[in-house]
């Protein structure tokens, strides 16, 4: 210090020494001050002595995230913004274009990743996540991480995904900067929370570097978000499949006039729907409680009714609710329905259920105390904007389950088609996909959507013909029967005839002795998709992705096997590339 005072000859003393005495921190906030004083004045040299200062010590950051439908991607650019606002080096990379072997180059490594399938990562995060698990993974000693999980609680395996990036990141020798944080479905403030706890800590870890005029911390934003919904009007509904279906398919026609609301193909409407009067009063009937009884919930005081027809998920069952049941009832039976069926079970049983196997009722509070809060559900849209200004389309099964006590319905799918009519409210909003996106209008597109899962290619293809698009388009649609489930058969058909749809294939899997669908259509057309492929095609899934996704998808790699004369690691190598491109896109659920 005592050389370098040296230097500051025409500098007053006492400021010297106040700024010797200063902490390291202190320092380098004054360092950034300086700099954008300096930058004021033009005056080049101070400016690149400061810009050295923050280059010298800045932490540099990975933030990696493992999204499928954009929630984990939207936090990661965030989070990548505001650290950049402070001065650090932030690298904000999806887990399919991240080199593993770089991820050991930077000091703090932050991942936000969402789970999917049953308990499985993402499909751009498929490979990452069986590199870092495999003895390629590069060691991390010394290095920090903070893991964001996005996840859904009524899921069994919740988090899962992020859970495992943790372990195995801890594993390599990485060390948490903070604890992992799970976030249910509302995963909004948890997730700027858990950013902010990240900000904080790196300035204790090693002093932030402050630039000269360091911009406010982002709040993440969410433009349609499901906390503001808009109070749409349903303004038509029509089943679309016809009598003797095993199906209840059905076409909602939603009118947003002055919502300002803008969608495009691909994205998904969220719909907060009431539950069902009848199933409250089975419920209420069932503990033998009052729906008047008054109960408190988020420091609020509610009937214990509305709090379960608005407030409470009543239909989706998890692990811990069963289990918290089974604790305070005592009961065996539960205990072993979630140890051991918990899978199978939940497919046609509810809450109901489970309260019917308790062996002591529970009081209005602890019922209100043991329910998650409910959730939106997520229906892709069918409807181009363009196309239908100020409305949104919607297709959808009622859902319907039987079990040896009686019928249970799907939550939103039961309000949509039976508790509501038209000039009803839905409160909605959108959720946007960017990873389902129409390409430009030369390139050629293939879409596999079975079922509902036509939904978001009839948006597709409206879009397509307005844009008189000249890329060729082929459609693959499977469903029970010719005769009471070919979805949109009119306006599909309009399409073949007018060119917007170059070729269709439709695999009814009933209407035969063998059942046959929709893989079957794509593996005898293998050549040709292949040659689809070769020529720059898309190929977009939407759907069941349970059977039908995995089933397509495995086609498809024979497909590259067989008529691109690969071999399997090949095959799984040309359809990595396809996603990089984002040209093998899905919409499962
Ligand atoms: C088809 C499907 C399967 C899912 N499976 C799981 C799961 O097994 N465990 C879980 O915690 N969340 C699961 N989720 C919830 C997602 O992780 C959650 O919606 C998350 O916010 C999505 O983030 P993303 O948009 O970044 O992919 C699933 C969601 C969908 C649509």
């Amino acid at each position: 210090m005592q050389q370098a005072t040296a230097r500051f000859s025409n500098i007053d003393g006492d400021l010297l020494s106040k700024v010797s005495n200063l902490g390291p921190s202190e320092l380098l906030l004054l360092a950034g001050y300086c700099a954008g004083l300096a930058e004021n004045n033009s005056i080049a040299a101070t400016t690149s002595v400061a810009t050295n200062l923050v280059t010298d010590n800045a932490i540099k950051v990975l933030v990696l995230y493992a999204s499928q439908t954009g929630n984990a991607e939207t936090i990661a650019k965030s989070i990548g913004d505001d650290l950049d606002s402070k001065g650090y080096f932030a690298d904000v990379e999806s887990t399919l274009d991240v080199k593993l072997s770089s991820i050991k180059n930077y000091s703090l490594i932050l991942i936000i990743a969402s789970t999917h399938g049953e308990g499985e990562p993402p499909d751009d995060a498929i490979d990452f996540h069986e590199a870092i698990f495999s003895k390629k993974a590069p060691a991390l000693h010394g290095a920090k991480h903070a893991v964001l999980g996005l996840g859904d609680s009524t899921y069994e395996f919740f988090c899962q995904t992020a859970k495992e990036f943790d372990e195995v990141l801890i594993k390599l020798g990485s060390s948490p900067l903070v604890d992992r944080v799970d976030c249910d479905i509302d995963f909004e403030v948890d997730a700027k929370n858990w950013s902010l706890k990240v900000l904080e800590a790196l300035e204790t870890w090693q002093p932030a570097v402050v630039t000269a005029d360091p911009n406010p911390v982002n709040v993440l934003q969410f433009p349609h978000t499901k906390d503001k919904p808009f109070s749409a009007t349903l303004s038509g509904i029509q089943k679309i499949t016809a009598p003797g279906s095993i199906k209840n398919t059905y076409h909602l026609e939603v009118d947003l006039s002055g919502s300002g609301i803008s969608y495009q193909p691909g994205d998904s409407i969220g719909v907060w729907a009431e539950n069902d009067q009848d199933l409250v009063e089975e419920v209420l009937s069932e503990l033998d409680i009052l729906g008047s009884t008054e109960v408190q919930f988020k420091g609020e005081k509610y009937s214990i009714e509305y709090l379960l027809l608005h407030k409470l998920e009543m239909t989706l069952l998890n692990k811990g609710l069963i289990k918290e049941i089974a604790l305070s009832s005592n009961s065996q039976r539960l205990n072993q329905i979630a140890d051991t069926e918990y899978s199978s079970y939940i497919n046609n049983h509810q809450l109901l259920d489970i309260l019917k196997l308790a062996k002591s009722p529970l009081s209005a509070q602890q019922l209100a105390d043991v329910l998650k809060p409910l959730k939106p559900r997520l229906y892709s849209i069918s409807s181009s904007l363009d196309e239908n200004p100020d409305e949104v389309h919607i297709t959808l099964n009622h859902v319907e389950s039987e079990n040896d006590d009686g019928i249970r319905y799907g939550q939103a799918s039961h309000f949509l088609t039976h508790n509501i009519n038209v000039g009803d409210k839905i409160n909605l909003y959108v959720d946007q996909n960017n990873n389902f996106r129409l390409p430009s209008p030369e390139k050629p597109i293939i879409m596999v959507g079975p079922g509902t899962g036509i939904a978001p290619f009839r948006a597709f293809l409206q879009q397509r013909s307005l844009q008189e698009a000249k890329g060729q388009s082929w459609l693959f649609f499977g469903n029970p029967n010719f005769n009471s489930d070919f979805l949109y058969q009119t306006e599909l058909q309009k399409y073949v005839k007018s060119g917007v749809l170059s070729q269709i294939d439709l695999a009814f899997s009933r209407d035969q002795k063998s059942k046959i669908y929709v893989q079957d259509r794509l593996l005898s057309k293998g050549r040709e998709v292949w040659q689809w492929l070769e020529q720059g095609a898309y190929f977009y899934v939407c759907g069941d992705m349970s059977r039908m996704a995995k089933e397509v998808e495995n086609t498809l790699l024979e497909i590259i096997k067989l008529h691109g004369k690969r071999d399997h690691e090949e095959a799984k190598d040309y359809l990595k590339q396809l996603k990089k491109q984002s040209r093998y896109q899905r919409d499962v659920y």
